[in-house]
């Protein structure tokens, strides 16, 4: 593994104060934790956009703690360095501060992360609130929130008018104000997240905000070429993996029906007297002649 030093949060404020940019990525299993170990992310969160991208639902609205809870467990054990947070899925956490905590303690009891995310601003701020005060620190989410994305109008940008703005920016003070660590703006235009995050003192990571935040966040599944269809305008594709995958299983397919594969190289061998003793056994009369009800279990 990597001779980095854990990631923590006072590093965070550093790299913000620093201007040092901080790197977040989504993972969802053990290989993509591993790959973004490796990669030296500084921040792996186990998002519940694992609803659409691993899980195959329409939207994140779905997915449950259970289903959470497994993908963090795995991704746990694939990271050495980098700050995991868990994210919390919809209906974990709305309905009460006592239900925002119980859910919370359960994502570190049993996934290991570190931290916790949850969505939107309004009643969220108390939640958020109650779970700094339980002792687990909170990265908020603002902008554009999967989760209530219907009540947003759909899957749109913002904070395009100067009120949605100044919501935006109340709500995120307002998650500053009670503990939050970290805030991800998603989907803003570039220059409101640049006015805003000039106002907040804690790092924020960014997601089609623009650069001015203090680190970028892309999915995984987005970022490698893995998803295929339409992405967000905000995605950029540092891969091509969908295809490599499909272009690997079909060359296999391929030698399979053409009987290339297997090759020499991916056989087992064994030594001619002992293939020879099996062969002279296996030619005995008696053996091919014996029916299947002859057949008797040893004692
Ligand atoms: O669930 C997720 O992956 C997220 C990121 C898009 C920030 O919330």
């Amino acid at each position: 593994m990597s001779e980095r030093t854990p990631m923590t949060l006072p590093r965070l404020a550093e790299m913000k104060a620093a201007g040092e940019p901080i790197v977040m990525v989504t993972a969802y299993d053990y290989p993509s934790a591993k790959v973004a170990e490796e990669a030296g992310a500084d921040i792996i969160l186990v998002g519940d956009t694992a609803a659409m991208v691993v899980l195959g639902y329409p939207g994140t609205e779905p997915v449950s703690m259970d289903e959470m809870v497994m993908l963090g467990k795995a991704v746990r054990r694939g990271l050495d360095t980098a700050l995991m947070v868990g994210d919390m899925p919809m209906g974990s956490y709305e309905a009460s501060n006592e239900l925002a905590v119980q859910s919370a303690q359960r994502l570190v009891k049993e996934t290991g992360c570190k931290v916790v995310k949850l969505e939107a601003g309004g009643t969220s701020v108390e939640r958020a609130r109650a779970i700094v005060r339980s002792g687990i620190p909170v990265m908020g989410h603002v902008g554009l929130t999967p989760q209530t994305a219907t009540a947003l109008g759909g899957y749109k940008t913002q904070g395009k008018t100067a009120q949605g703005a100044i919501k935006l920016f109340e709500d995120a003070l307002a998650l500053q104000s009670v503990g939050c660590f970290s805030i991800v703006f998603e989907a803003v235009p570039a220059a409101v997240t640049e006015a805003i995050v000039e106002k907040l003192e804690i790092p924020t990571i960014g997601i089609g905000a623009g650069p001015a935040t203090a680190g970028q966040v892309l999915v995984y599944h987005d970022l490698l070429g893995i998803t295929t269809g339409r992405t967000a305008k905000f995605v950029k594709r540092y891969a091509e993996i969908h295809e490599a995958m499909v272009g690997g299983v079909r060359s296999y397919a391929d030698e399979v029906r053409s009987r290339h594969f297997p090759e020499p190289d991916h056989v087992y061998g064994i030594e001619p007297a002992e293939l020879e003793e099996l062969r002279h056994y296996l030619d005995q009369e008696s053996l091919t002649s014996q029916k299947a009800w002859d057949w008797e279990p040893l004692p």
